[in-house]
């Protein structure tokens, strides 16, 4: 089954029809709200809230290992997670739809895997493509089928956060190859692959990264819930034609 774990502005996912709600409980403690089985375009999936339903958890503290684990359990094969992003390539403006291809992990302090040797014996994972590439063509397609333009690839920064960036450390981003920045993707990617389902982003560019585009001088924060909305309502666009989507 298809697993959507909403971002920023995507709290709620307007156009589902729930089937039901379910409250699970994991050996990691609580996901970040209840499960929403629902049914968009014919197709059964399962939609979480990354930031809870009332949008209260901040990036550090999302319970990442609940929430993948949580949508194992319930038979999720395949995630698609909807990021809201600030945009460092000076053509990735506010309202631009991003399905990258790869990122790079600038996060610390988090639970980022069940294989610790501890709970769970040693493992690594291969992570060399850290996004699925038949949900990633799926995604695309869609975009295609909606009318809504999305660019394909592109390189993910996953920071600490809740603070923005500063000007240099996006430069610094910029220099690694970073397109993009959010501070979700990790360790929710990673832990995707390690319970072995496929993975794919689809980011929202909700403001010109610090210093960068329009916001040299500071990031015009009250402006990002308006573009989210507006963006979001795109996402829902492109969710309501993807194909069928289960163990890619
Ligand atoms: N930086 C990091 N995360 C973000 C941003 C940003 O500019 N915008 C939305 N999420």
């Amino acid at each position: 089954m298809l697993g959507i774990i909403g971002g920023s502005g995507l709290d709620r996912m307007d156009g589902l029809e729930i089937v039901q709600q379910s409250s699970v409980d994991t050996p990691y403690g609580q996901p970040s709200s209840a499960l929403s089985l629902g049914r968009l375009n014919g197709q059964e999936l399962l939609f979480l809230p990354r930031h809870g339903s009332d949008h209260s958890i901040a990036p550090h503290r999302i319970n990442y290992r609940a929430n993948l684990w949580a949508l194992h359990a319930q038979g999720v094969t395949a995630v698609i997670a909807v990021a809201a992003v600030g945009g460092i390539a000076a053509e990735l403006e506010s309202g631009t739809l991003v399905v990258p291809e790869q990122l790079i992990d600038y996060t610390h302090g988090r639970e980022t895997t069940y294989f610790d040797g501890v709970a769970n014996p040693l493992k690594h994972v291969d992570f060399t493509r850290p996004f699925s590439a038949a949900i990633r063509l799926k995604l695309l397609r869609a975009g295609i089928a909606a009318g809504v333009p999305l660019r394909d690839g592109g390189t993910y920064a996953a920071t600490q956060g809740p603070r923005l960036e500063t000007a240099a450390e996006i430069d610094r981003l910029a220099r690694d190859g970073a397109d993009i920045v959010g501070m979700t993707g990790m360790p929710e990617a990673v832990l995707a692959r390690e319970l072995d389902m496929a993975y794919a982003m689809l980011a929202v560019v909700v403001n010109a990264a610090a210093g960068r585009g329009t916001n040299v001088h500071g990031v015009a924060i009250a402006e990002i819930d308006a573009v989210a909305a507006t963006a979001m309502k795109k996402v829902l666009r492109i969710l309501a034609k993807l194909e069928a989507v289960d163990g890619d």
